[in-house]
């Protein structure tokens, strides 16, 4: 290879000349590395979050002009910038300067929670602004399309962005700014003057907002645009340590190299090689860039259609193509019109950016959705190489295997022909996917059918599926048997018989779900078919009968941007204007999150000799270890040492509550991603191949076993078992109407917390001192580990927390594991060392959401009374206890949720599998334990053939004092209030009858509603957690410097802390701070968790200012003319003390399991919410239309941080009823452990009207200020859409005149929904197993 180019690229305006740029390094990790530019942010290094997007601009030369575009930068190799402009977070605007008014936009209207998303965010809205300054609100849908968030619900960010929309009517919104407030049309109030005057909806005030100025937008690099114009054809060479790239200029260069090298991959966008060397450790040593040839990037439209250059981006296409549906005649456009179908849900926007037409063909890969359209389409491929020419029809000849294609080795894809659709030709493509948006499909179609002109005849057919098999398939023996036929009943009944024999779904396919799959492939075809009816009628040429209620079939789900109303009690008129409690105040470092100055933990510039740590894990379930042999990879270069059990200077055990669990697996493994040693290295990426060295000899040891049926069977649980009861329910039972047995299985959740686990550990050098700078939510646990692990008093290990980005109950103890860990290996080299998961390992490691069966026997009466209960939850805890017991109490706790059921009898019990620990989630267990005995509601509405709603009404608690099932008194009026509240603003009733008019005119869709109440227990059953701390100093110039016990993981903890001081102290919040949560500076804190942080902290914080203010008050009274800072340095000058601390004894709350009785909770919380949704019976998609809460946060303590609660702890429950499935081989091994298998919600998951209220005059005499814990409770909510989504496929099968009680697991994903909603093409594909092939996942 000839000697190395200079890379010469432009980030934020300033040049970087690199003259030895590595091939292998993606711009994420230089731009946060080399150039310390942290904005950038690691979600999944595969292109699934959008975290890490920024702008990327270059000169166009066909275009003469600038363009603009996202891109995901942890896909980006830096070598293939040449030449472009990049713009991060931090060239956007910045606090120190000024801000953008995106930046500002998403910070004020509340769209910044954890704020690790909001970087991204905020690239996605700026490079949108940059290219169309007064966008539509489609417009911005699509472009957050490609950005997750887990902790906003995203209704906020919206928010902020849609103030910056056009006037156009389209744009669905009002003018720039929407009026103070954020108020626009589409947030009309429904609110009528005889409502209370005291309510408010304006959430944040728009009125001082920064103006749109492109003036303050960093210009393109005028030198770049000269060497581009100058650009003459130089090769780029660039040589890495491991890979070598060459970028040709020319053509024939090219396909030389391709000639000399056939082996060495061709890249363009690295959207599917990327992924594959990144993190799949594919090693190429050669990769040859395609992406400066000229004639691979052009596109051409002709007569009959256009040339699309292989190296067109996806985003070039789509533009292209919807340009051309609009200005050419309708009946040539078909073909396209069905191309865009599939490219508006295809991959995010940073992907479509980036990825290729020619990429995305000849990866070969069946769940990639262009192949399937294009091949219906007829298109031709013309491919080059140094032989010549030639053209090559994309058929599924083209398609060998998988990954592989027909093409020469040294052949190269030069454009793609898609030709438009002639007169009589029809078609359509069709995807499904786990979410709507921004997923891989599980089947894709593409269908074409030329109709003889005139008549009603089949003159050729195309269908070609993807998904179905390890490559394209086209049912063969169908096209050709339906050719000559008339388009009618028979010859749909004839392709559903050949589809059935032509199409082969494995059920080993990968990925499973092989019924649903080929359910889709006849359902598809079924669609196809009404759609052409639908057509020839039009042309008279058919008389086939197409019922009016099968029409809406053929309407695809239309992703929405969310709206909805949010509606808080405004704070009485005589509270001063100065105090700011109980006002919407922004997140306190919301600005910081959104200029990317916000550090988290991985943000930190390294220590000098910083090293870095990557697990090794085990990759059996149930093993003895009989060696490990690290030799090999301590011979890697930039290895320093491998550390395992042995290295551990103190204990090698986590210690919890008694429970004992390794750091180190020492001489067993119990299960497939446990921790067995790990790797230390000079850098992260060499520590992490050096783990692929690491040889684990095991002897594998019976038994194994990883569901909850299996544990039961070997009778495999973790004490103690509990067990709860009232009344007498044997009894109850005996004397009920009715008895129904059945049982809810739940599957679990992967917290999904954008910023993953990890820490850096500083070993101090002296006295054994070590600070660990670390994402937790429990600091005082993790000190106390790291100590035992090294032996060293707690007293020299400071854990110093920032923020997290996100938590969810994630990091509270695996991340103290970790922590040790680390602290050992920085112990054993005496140096930094830094830990930070990687997504994969991040989900395989930590545990998440338990699995819950619930197994009932219920009694109840004809009016749906229930008089008798008795459930048994299993729990799948995996192989260590961790906190599964005192989440199964949660359970148990809450079986009673809203209801007086007088016997109620409920058991916990923890199943031991071969799993990775299960661990604590956001709601601890109540979500489970709520929504078994919502099923119960709900089955037992269904029996008596009375609305759900009914039947909750009746059993409801209702009196002034009520007890729970285990004895604690509580008063349910404010949930009764909540309830009714929530059924009246949600319309409930009218909108039952309209949802059962649209479901008798619509056969193929269905509509469900459903409400849910809610009582949640806040506050630790363990009484001693309920405690907080506190330190306050005030300093001489009159500042105040909090810090408390809690973590600031988005929840807003910190704000409102700094509201409460604010009010004790009567200072401005801006003279308040807070830098860190530190075990230095408050010992012994209990963790963020259970909906407590602020009840306990915020009490302690008031508790250490009113000791000050004691301290201050003669001051104040002997010189009240005097300012705050006076008084503080006459404080000084009178030996005062300016610093306390505060504590908080919260009430003994604990449970008598031995009784089943106690006061287990501090208080309850109170909620109710209503959903609606729309199934697509024929391919299981559903869509949320409209979800009301009504959330009782007693008084308020900052509503836009509460209501900003409600929404995304509902959202984050809609994805756990919804599409987030995890998925287990029969080995144990979690198979989903990124965001291209596993998807939470994105922004079209969200219900496209979202309204939140919250009770208004409502008191909480237990906590600070009267208000409520709220992180927890509203997860729980999104029950109401899988209840809602049962209503539907009850309507659709009582249709079919089938059983209306059917089961139905949580998530009910599409596969579910589909399979559940039994018709003629459900039967089709059933295919009876033999009991001999293991399915490809398991239920756990
Ligand atoms: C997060 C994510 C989500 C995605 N979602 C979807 C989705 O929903 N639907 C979908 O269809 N796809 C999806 N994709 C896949 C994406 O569309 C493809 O990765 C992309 O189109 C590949 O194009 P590329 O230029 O990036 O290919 P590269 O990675 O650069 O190359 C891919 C392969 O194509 C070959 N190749 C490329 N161009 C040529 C050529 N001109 N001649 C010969 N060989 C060539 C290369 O040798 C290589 O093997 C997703 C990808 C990611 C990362
Ligand atoms: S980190 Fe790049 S998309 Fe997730
Ligand atoms: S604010 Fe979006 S991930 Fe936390």
């Amino acid at each position: 290879m000839t000697s190395t180019s200079e890379l010469i690229f432009f980030v934020n305006g300033k040049k970087v000349v690199e003259k030895n740029a590595d091939p292998e390094e993606v711009l994420l990790s230089f731009l946060r590395r080399k150039v310390g530019l942290t904005g950038t942010k690691y979600g999944c290094g595969g292109g699934g979050c959008g975290a890490c997007t920024v702008m990327v601009s270059r000169y166009d030369r066909n275009q003469e002009r600038v363009v603009h575009y996202t891109v995901n930068t942890c896909l980006q190799p830096i070598v293939t910038l040449h030449g472009a402009a990049v713009v991060t977070v931090e060239g956007v605007g910045s606090t120190k300067t000024k801000l953008h008014p995106v930046q500002e936009r998403i910070a004020k209207a509340h769209g910044s929670q954890c704020g690790f998303c909001t970087p991204g965010m905020v690239m996605s809205m700026y490079t949108l602004l940059r290219n169309k300054p007064q966008p539509t609100m489609e417009d911005i849908r699509e472009a957050l399309g490609g950005n997750l968030c887990r902790c906003t619900g995203y209704r906020p960010i919206i928010d902020g962005f849609k103030t910056f929309c056009g006037s156009e009517p389209s744009s669905g919104c009002c003018q720039n700014g929407g009026g103070s407030g954020g108020k626009c049309c589409t947030n009309s109030s429904k609110m009528n003057d005889s409502e209370e005057r005291d309510i408010s909806q304006e959430l944040f005030s728009l009125d001082h907002v920064l103006p749109l100025d492109p003036s303050q937008d960093l210009i393109f690099p005028p030198e770049l645009m000269i060497m581009e114009k100058k650009l003459i054809g130089d090769a780029l060479y660039f040589q890495g340590e491991r890979v070598n790239l060459v970028a040709p200029f020319e053509l024939s260069h090219l396909l030389e190299l391709k000639a000399k090298h056939p082996a060495a991959p061709l890249i363009v966008g690295y959207t599917t090689i990327g992924p594959k060397m990144l993190l799949k450790g594919v090693h190429h040593p050669l990769v040859i860039y395609a992406g400066r040839i000229s004639e691979l990037s052009t596109l051409t439209w002709e007569k009959n259609g256009v040339t699309v250059g292989a190296a067109c981006s996806l985003s070039t296409l789509k533009e292209e193509v919807e340009r051309a549906v609009v200005e050419m005649e309708e009946e040539k456009t078909r073909g396209y019109r069905a191309l865009l179908q599939t490219l508006r849900c295809l991959a995010g926007k940073q992907i479509r950016n980036m990825a290729t037409i020619g990429g995305n063909l000849l990866s070969a890969n069946p769940k990639y959705d262009l192949s399937s359209v294009l091949a219906a389409l007829d298109c031709t491929l013309h491919v080059i190489s140094k032989d010549g020419m030639r053209n090559v029809p994309l058929n599924e000849k083209l398609f060998t295997d998988f990954g592989k294609t027909a093409l020469r080795p040294d052949e190269v894809l030069l454009s793609v022909d898609i030709p438009s659709t002639k007169p009589w030709e029809f078609v359509a493509a069709y995807r499904q996917a786990q979410r709507r948006e921004f997923a891989f499909s599980f089947v894709n179609a593409g269908i074409k059918v030329a109709i003889r002109e005139g008549s009603d005849i089949v003159e050729s057919l195309n269908i070609y599926y993807g998904g179905v098999g390890s490559t394209l398939v086209k049912p063969g023996r169908t096209c050709q048997q339906l050719v000559g036929r008339s388009w009618g009943e028979d010859l749909l009944s004839e392709a559903c018989r050949f589809l059935k024999e032509d199409v082969d779904v494995s059920p080993m396919i990968h990925g499973g779900k092989a019924e649903y799959r080929k359910t889709l492939t006849i359902s598809f075809f079924f669609k196809f078919y009404m759609q052409v009816v639908l057509e020839m009628r039009d042309r008279d040429v058919s008389d086939v009968d197409l019922p009016l209620e099968y029409l809406s079939a053929l309407k695809p789900f239309k992703n929405e941007v969310p709206q909805g109303q949010q509606s808080f009690q405004l704070v009485s008129k005589a509270q001063p204007s100065a105090d700011p409690v109980g006002r919407p105040s922004m997140h306190q470092s919301a600005f910081q999150q959104a200029t990317g100055e916000a550090k988290y933990y991985d943000d930190l510039p390294s220590v000098q000799g910083e090293l870095f740590i990557v697990m090794v894990t085990s990759t059996r379930a149930h093993a003895k270890i009989i060696n490990i042999e690290a030799s090999a990879a301590l011979k890697m270069p930039g290895v320093v040492t491998f550390v395992s059990a042995g290295d551990v200077p103190g204990t090698n055990r986590r210690l919890w509550f008694n429970n004992p669990e390794e750091l180190f697996a020492e001489e067993e493994v119990l299960c497939v991603g446990q921790i067995i040693g790990a790797v230390v290295a000079e850098s992260r990426e060499q520590a992490r191949r050096a783990t692929e060295k690491v040889q684990v000899t095991y002897q594998d040891l019976q038994p194994v076993f990883f569901t909850i049926e299996d544990a039961i069977k070997h009778e495999s649980y973790f004490e103690p078992k509990r067990k709860v009861e009232r009344g007498d329910v044997d009894e109850a039972l005996k004397n009920a109407e009715h008895i129904l047995e059945d049982e809810l299985y739940m599957g679990g959740q992967e917290h999904f917390y954008m910023e993953t686990q990890g820490l850096i550990a500083v070993p101090r050098g002296e006295n054994e001192e070590m600070d660990l700078y670390v994402a937790t939510q429990h600091g005082a646990f993790t000190q106390e580990l790291v100590g035992m692990a090294l032996g060293i008093d707690s007293n020299k290990i400071t854990c110093h927390v920032k923020r997290l980005g996100g938590g969810f109950g994630g990091k509270v103890m695996k991340i103290a594991s970790l922590s040790a860990i680390t602290a050992v290996a920085a112990h054993k080299t005496g140096r930094a060392v830094r830990c930070c998961l990687e997504r994969g390992d991040d989900m395989l490691i930590t545990g998440g959401r338990h699995p819950f069966l619930g197994k009932y026997k219920v009694g109840y009466n004809d009016d749906g009374t229930i008089v008798a209960a008795d459930i048994t939850y299993y729990s799948n805890g995996g192989c260590t206890l961790d906190e599964s017991a005192f989440i199964m109490d949660k359970a148990i706790l809450h079986m009673d949720n809203g209801y007086k059921i007088p016997n109620l009898r409920g058991h916990g019990v923890v199943c031991k599998t071969y799993l990775p620990s299960y661990t604590a989630f956001r709601g601890f267990g109540g979500p489970q334990g709520l929504t078994v005995i919502e099923s119960v509601l709900h089955e037992v509405a269904v029996r008596c053939g009375l609305p759900p709603e009914q039947v909750r009404d009746i059993n409801m608690y209702r009196e002034e004092e009520c007890y729970t099932h285990y004895k604690q008194p509580f008063c349910p009026t404010d949930m009764v209030r909540c309830w009714d509240e929530c059924l009246e603003k949600a319309d409930y009733r009218d909108r039952l009858r309209a949802v059962r008019l649209f479901n008798s005119s619509n056969r193929w869709k269905k509509r469900g509603i459903a409400a849910v109440p809610q009582k949640f227990g806040v506050g630790f059953s363990k009484g001693f957690y309920n405690q907080g701390a506190a330190l306050v100093n005030i300093y001489k110039d009159g500042s105040v410097l909090v810090t408390h016990g809690g973590t600031e993981m988005g929840q807003g903890i910190n704000t409102k802390v700094i509201q409460i001081a604010s009010r004790v102290l009567e200072v401005p919040m801006s003279s308040i701070f807070i830098k860190e949560t530190s075990t230095g500076n408050v010992p012994n804190a209990a963790p963020s968790a259970a909906s407590f942080g602020t009840d306990a902290v915020g009490m302690a914080v008031k508790d250490a200012c009113e000791k000050l203010m004691r301290r201050l008050q003669p001051l104040m009274e002997r010189n009240p003319q005097n300012t705050w800072k006076q008084w503080v340095n006459e404080a000084f000058f009178q030996k005062i003390s300016l610093s306390a601390t505060g504590f908080f004894m919260g009430p003994p709350t604990d449970v008598d399991w031995e009784k089943g009785e106690g006061h287990a909770y501090y208080y309850f919380s109170y909620g109710a919410c209503c959903s609606e949704v729309e199934i697509d019976c024929l391919t299981g998609d559903h869509k949320n239309i409209r979800t009301d809460i009504v959330m009782d946060v007693g008084k308020s303590i900052n509503p836009a941080l509460d209501i900003g609660q409600v929404e995304g702890g509902f959202v984050q429950g809609v994805g756990l009823y919804t599409i987030e499935e995890l998925q287990f081989s029969t080995d144990g091994v979690l198979m989903t452990r990124g965001p291209s298998q596993y998807k939470v919600p994105a922004l079209s998951d969200v219900p496209a009207e979202l309204n939140v209220h919250l009770l208004a005059n409502a008191e909480n005499p237990h906590a600070i200020y009267l208000s409520k814990g709220i992180g927890e409770p509203p997860v729980f909510f999104g029950s109401t859409v899988f209840f809602a989504i049962k209503a539907a496929i009850a309507a659709a099968r009582r249709e079919r005149g089938l059983g209306e009680t059917f089961p139905l697991s949580s998530p009910a994903t599409a596969e579910r929904i589909r399979m559940a909603c039994q018709d003629q093409f459900t039967q089709m594909a059933s295919s009876p197993t033999d009991g001999t092939s293991p399915p490809w996942c398991i239920d756990v």
